[in-house]
């Protein structure tokens, strides 16, 4: 016997886009007359970015950060390291950390952590997606779409081994028995 992954449709591309959308707009008006830099959290969060940034109608710049906590692995292993640095000038800037997941919370709190250290004039975090049955550490999430079971879920950015970022909706990924 084997085994095999099967994808189920979570949220579909014209849902998520809906809520990029109401997110953007909610930023729109929050960050108005602000200096906004947004960061991405590498790789997960950059196509939700890519599309949050195109639908917010204020001045913004936007950055990357490069986390790793996951490796190939379906659970988190929750060790967290910063593998690739944002080059923007982050002191007395507004900072918008813009998330795909928070799970087990452990990777955007040792983000903010190291953000607040840059001494910004604010600092928040968006996440499309909040798990809050697998929070390990409390994480206050100022803007997020969609609150999901504790299923392992790939697509629009999210992978599994690398596989399925491509994928335009969010899927549920589960093992299926297989002969
Ligand atoms: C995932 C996700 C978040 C983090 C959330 O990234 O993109 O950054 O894990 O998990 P946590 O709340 O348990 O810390 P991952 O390390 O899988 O890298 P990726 O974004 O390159 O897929």
């Amino acid at each position: 016997m084997t085994s095999r992954y099967s994808l189920k449709l979570l949220y579909p591309r014209d849902e998520i886009a809906g809520e990029v959308r109401r997110m953007a707009e909610r930023i729109s008006v929050d960050y108005a007359g602000k200096d906004l830099l947004v960061i991405g959290v590498l790789k997960g969060a950059a196509i939700f970015l890519s599309d949050l940034v195109r639908a917010i109608t204020i001045p913004v710049e936007f950055d990357f950060i490069g986390l790793a906590s996951y490796g190939d692995r379906v659970t988190s292993c929750g060790e967290v390291k910063i593998t690739a640095y944002p080059t923007s000038a982050m002191e007395g800037r507004h900072l918008l950390v813009v998330e795909d997941i928070v799970d087990t919370g452990l990777c955007v709190d040792s983000l903010l952590k190291f953000l607040k250290e840059r001494n910004p004039a604010s600092l928040k975090l968006c996440a499309l997606l909040d798990k809050p049955v697998r929070r390990q550490v409390p994480v206050n999430i100022d803007y997020s779409a969609f609150t999901i079971p504790d299923k392992f879920v790939v697509g629009y950015g999210l992978d599994y081994a690398q596989r399925y970022r491509n994928l335009p909706g969010i899927h549920t990924l589960e093992e299926a028995a297989d002969d």
